[in-house]
């Protein structure tokens, strides 16, 4: 009859610590319009209402794009939101006001606090219940550190007003208009970076809570929902997408692993942002790690059917590294450039440089340790440094795959990888060589955000048949390259020896 169905499309909020972006995708996975803005100081800085408004910010000027391309913003049928996790935020449940400045991930004023609770009855029990190793790392201790130390989070804990949850639940709340609406919620994905979760169960546990000594009764803990849902985030309540559903939500790791289509067990992704995560498929059934790597929700789709779980690998420093190098040091004036700066030198030079500026994280979890430089001579150059801040991830990678291997009993045989250091080729290849397994890169790698636009799509219904399709979707999109090593095995062995011996050496370096 002549009438052409109009073309639908998802948008995605990608909120990372450094960044916040709004992408729109089509059907096939290709991003439309989109919009980026960058935080300069973002740590320990990281206001709460700052992250709202460079959210709100993006979504206007990326649909705004999408306008001026021709399309309807009624085009766009939902959003689906991804954040960076654990970073805690704490509000007043009667005002909607922020009470403290976001604790962001990295941050490790609890240090001290950790080491309390290491000595605690029922801390050789949490592995198990929740999955993670008891560390800076995770919302639990931000939380019990604002409820001891910050006075109007104190304040509202004792009469009962505080509000506690991680990025994603405060932009939910917020983008549903805050108080008046109350749509107080989280994922599964997101929960399982808490400590309050049971792995198990994917509910809140009280053995857990009762552990770090909060009183459950004194705060509103976000109800925890499948990562996929037409109804449970609720709907924009102003700007330029006012109405639109939110339609899902999903940890930015997790949302990496959704883009890269690693739907069954045994698929992993490392994604370059800030820190570097590498995410393992494990399947529906949780594996608690022997050898220090997390235990978390991959995702969680609902409708019956069980979430899936991955064990991961996470190290601190990655990308912050190479802007440690542009902002502190004044290497570079463009992160970016990093990658030719490297290649102005054959090799490291003999230098390596662990990058433990948070301590370490997976799997050796120092957390006293120091970033420290070895084997500076009267030969080193910038390149040398800049090569040696590369490969530290590259090398925490292998630990962390070794580790994976041991827990899985299973080799990977490739990684596909996304993020902002994934675009070197020269890391990539040396990536490839430090692991010895092919390292696989597609074209389109706004993965996080894809993920995030996946599980709103299979919500909302009308994109995409299931998974599946997704998956062939993407893998057939050109421009996919894939990295083999190309090194002697023996000369990465004695690169990764060497680094072991570095990480022992920045252990408990403490100023006076
Ligand atoms: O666990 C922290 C992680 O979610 C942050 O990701 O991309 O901001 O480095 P990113």
């Amino acid at each position: 009859n002549g009438h052409v169905e109009e073309e639908s499309f998802i948008g995605a909020v990608d909120q990372g610590t450094t960044s916040s972006r709004f992408i729109i995708f089509n059907r096939f996975a290709d991003p439309i319009a989109s919009h980026q803005i960058e935080f300069q100081n973002y740590y320990p800085h990281s206001g709460p209402l700052e992250l709202l408004e460079s959210v709100e910010q993006c979504i206007e000027r990326a649909v705004e794009q999408f306008i001026t391309k021709g399309y309807r913003k009624e085009q766009i049928k939902a959003i689906g939101l991804t954040t960076q996790r654990e970073t805690t935020v704490c509000w007043d449940k009667y005002t909607g006001e922020p009470l403290c400045e976001a604790v962001v991930w990295p941050d490790t004023r609890t240090k001290d606090l950790v080491r309390e609770l290491k000595g605690h009855l029922g801390a050789d029990r949490l592995l198990q219940l929740c999955g993670l190793p008891l560390s800076t790392y995770p919302s639990s201790v931000k939380l019990l550190w604002l409820v001891r130390y910050h006075d109007q989070v104190k304040k509202a804990y004792e009469e009962g007003r505080l509000a506690f949850g991680t990025v994603d639940s405060w932009l939910i709340y917020k983008l549903n208009g805050g108080k008046e609406k109350n749509v107080h919620v989280t994922d599964t994905s997101n929960a399982s970076r808490t400590m309050f979760m049971n792995l198990h169960t994917c509910q809140y546990d009280d053995e857990l809570i009762n552990f770090f000594g909060i009183d459950r009764s004194k705060v509103d803990f976000p109800k925890i929902v499948p990562s996929s849902d037409a109804e449970a985030f609720g709907t924009l309540a102003r700007g330029i997408l006012a109405g639109t559903k939110i339609a899902g939500c999903l940890g930015d790791q997790s949302s990496a692993l959704v883009g890269h289509c690693g739907f069954s067990p045994g698929h992993a992704k490392n994604t370059y942002g800030t820190g570097c995560f590498l995410l393992y498929n494990v399947g529906t059934e949780p594996v608690i790690s022997q050898y220090g790597l997390l235990a978390t929700v991959a995702y969680d789709f609902g409708k019956g059917q069980k979430p899936v779980y991955a064990l991961e690998g996470s190290i601190a420093v990655a990308g912050s590294g190479v802007k440690f190098l542009m902002n502190n040091l004044g290497f570079l004036r463009d992160s970016t450039k990093v990658g030719e700066l490297a290649r102005t030198v054959e090799d490291n030079g003999g230098v390596v440089f662990v990058t433990a500026f948070s301590g370490l994280f997976a799997p050796y979890w120092i957390d006293d340790a120091k970033g420290t430089l070895f084997g500076i001579t009267q030969h080193t150059q910038r390149g040398h440094i800049a090569r040696a801040t590369l490969e530290a991830t590259c090398f925490q990678t292998r630990a962390i795959l070794e580790a994976m291997e041991k827990d899985s009993k299973h080799k990977l045989g490739g990684v596909a990888v996304d993020g902002g250091m994934s675009n070197s080729d020269l890391t990539m290849q040396t990536q490839a060589n430090i692991i010895g397994i092919r390292v696989e890169r597609p074209s389109m790698r706004e993965t996080t955000a894809l993920g995030a636009a996946i599980a709103a799509g299979m919500a909302v219904g009308g994109f995409w048949r299931d998974l599946e399709e997704v998956s062939e979707i993407t893998h057939k999109k050109p421009g996919r390259k894939n990295f083999e090593p190309d090194m002697d095995r023996r000369q990465g062995q004695k690169m990764y020896e060497n680094w072991e011996k570095a990480v022992e050496m920045s252990r408990g370096w403490v100023r006076d």
